[in-house]
């Protein structure tokens, strides 16, 4: 059987401050703390090693994208700061993942490649020159993520169940673009309740919005997770 699936908060704040505070009223609330571009160019590595040492495990998600020796420096740097999960476009090609995965120290941080972006419609991904429809570029990529020897990917609600069945249970399907029904999709496209991801096998719930914007955040964050909690039991 598979693990619980797990609830990853977006700490999508401009400043050191108002992420630990809202990380601190997070804490008994959600398991892992994401932080994205925003927060890691206002605040920078320390913030990192601060929720380390708080006890969180981090998630860095800064997409990397570029030649394999450069990322595969910035994976190191990312393990010696305790990261725990770090993202990278899969479109950065075998090589770049590849040089990615060897620069792991025992397999930390893991690495999760990035499809495509949850706020892409089809007709923006056929723009940006993908054949073929959004579920097949999707299952494309995350075979390359798989062969490169990538922990999991991460993609939209709507392909993690044919990733799963494709990869099996250990190949890790990360999920943002979550949102409470009827709420607003803000600048996502391919968007979904918590319950359907996780009934379709997602590993990690990436949240951001929903719960940081929510007038109480742990409130929000605790609904989500019950609304996970409840669909896992329907998935196991
Ligand atoms: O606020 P919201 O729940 O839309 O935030 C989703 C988070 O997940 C953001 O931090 C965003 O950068 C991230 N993300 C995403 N789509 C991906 C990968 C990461 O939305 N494909």
């Amino acid at each position: 059987m598979s693990l619980a699936p797990r609830l990853a908060v977006a700490l999508d704040f401009g400043n050191r401050d108002d992420a630990v505070r809202n990380a601190a009223a997070l804490h008994d609330h959600v398991d892992v703390a994401k932080v994205g571009l925003e927060l890691f160019i206002s605040a920078g590595p320390s913030l990192i090693e601060e929720l380390v040492d708080a006890g969180w495990e981090v998630f860095l998600d800064l997409k990397l994208h570029d030649i394999p020796a450069t990322v595969a420096g910035a994976v190191r740097s990312a393990g010696r700061l305790g990261v725990e999960f770090m993202t990278l476009h899969t479109a950065g090609g075998r090589s770049m993942m590849e040089a990615a995965v060897a620069a792991r120290v025992n397999g930390t941080p893991r690495l999760l490649g990035v499809t495509l972006l949850t706020s892409l419609g089809s007709e923006q991904i056929r723009e940006v020159g993908y054949q073929g429809g959004t579920d097949e570029s999707v299952a494309r990529l995350a075979n390359l993520a798989h062969e490169a020897g990538c922990d999991g990917v991460v993609s939209s609600p709507h392909e993690a169940a044919t990733i799963k069945a494709v990869h099996g249970e250990d190949f890790l399907v990360v999920c943002p673009g979550i949102r409470p029904a009827g709420a607003s999709i803000d600048d996502q496209a391919r968007v979904a309740t918590a319950s359907d991801a996780i009934k379709a096998g997602a590993d990690i719930l990436v949240v951001g919005r929903p719960i940081i914007k929510a007038s109480d955040p742990a409130a929000a964050a605790e609904e989500i997770r019950s609304e996970m909690e409840h669909a896992y039991d329907q998935r196991s």
